[in-house]
């Protein structure tokens, strides 16, 4: 069956206050251009819930770089098509002025792990972030939602988000999909030329090879690329890197 479509928050609403009290409900938000990761997320949910919902929501208050915003890839019909072949019920695609009726006034902030790594070259990013997925979180009312690995400080804010403002939702880590050269499955990929994407696995191969970051980064510099960080922070290893136009990021465990 084909997924419903709402494109307001009044409509998911309605829907949602309809299901059966008791329903499992399962949610994965998304920014859309669908791939193997995010189709990964999309069958646990389903596995685990009588329900899954999936966002797609170009949010634009947590990008930085206008460009980036303009070129983010739109592949909505093909997205309906994949949600529909992995039983998804419900999608959820709200225009801009639906989801901030404040005008953005109204923000969440976190004043510590945000301001590393991603968040120190991105002003604001991590603040954009939060707010949606609390005005998400919020309007599905998921008794599960979930959130992939390969955005790893994102996933770890929102663990924190959910429990500062003690929310009833429980936040479910994906590991991080790969092509099968070890480039992490990103949405940004399609907009990497042949020479940068046939480049791009060696980001993670030497993430888990190098002994050291600043080895790694530059080893990575040296091929002309602008590795924005590359550190390791907790245990795992981080990376930013520019190749081209395209800021494609990772993280393993170290
Ligand atoms: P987006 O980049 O579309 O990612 C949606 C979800 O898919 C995130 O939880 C992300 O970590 C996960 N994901 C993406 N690529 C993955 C991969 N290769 N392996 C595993 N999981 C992967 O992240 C966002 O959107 C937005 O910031 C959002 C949370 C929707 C808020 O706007």
């Amino acid at each position: 069956m084909s997924p419903l479509v709402f494109n307001t928050p009044e409509e998911l609403q309605a829907w949602r206050s309809n299901l059966p009290a008791g329903t499992t409900v399962g949610f994965v938000p998304t920014m859309g251009a669908l791939h193997k990761g995010h189709e990964t997320l999309l069958q646990k949910s389903v596995s685990e819930n009588q329900i899954t919902v999936l966002s797609i929501f170009v949010n634009p208050t947590q990008f930085n770089d206008k460009k980036d915003f303009e070129k983010y890839p739109l592949t909505m019909e093909a997205d309906l098509a994949l949600a529909k072949k992995n039983g998804v019920h419900a999608v959820f695609n709200p225009i801009y002025s639906s989801m901030y009726p404040d005008d953005y006034r109204y923000k969440i902030s976190e004043n510590d792990f945000s301001k590393k790594l991603c968040g120190k070259d991105r002003p604001g990013h991590f603040d954009g972030v939060l707010t949606v997925v609390m005005k998400l979180l919020n309007l599905v009312q998921p008794q599960k939602a979930y959130f992939g690995e390969k955005d790893y400080q994102q996933l770890h804010l929102i663990q924190g988000l959910v429990e500062a403002f003690f929310l009833p939702y429980k936040i479910v880590p994906v590991a991080t999909v790969r092509e099968a050269d070890g480039l992490a499955m990103s949405s940004r990929n399609v907009r990497l030329s042949p020479t940068e994407r046939a480049w791009a696995p060696k980001i993670h191969q030497l993430m888990k090879t190098a002994t050291t970051a600043s080895e790694a980064k530059k080893i990575l510099e040296n091929d002309g690329v602008e590795v924005d960080y590359l550190e390791d922070l907790d245990g795992r290893r981080f990376a930013a890197v520019r190749v081209g136009e395209v800021r494609l990021i990772d993280n393993v465990k170290i």
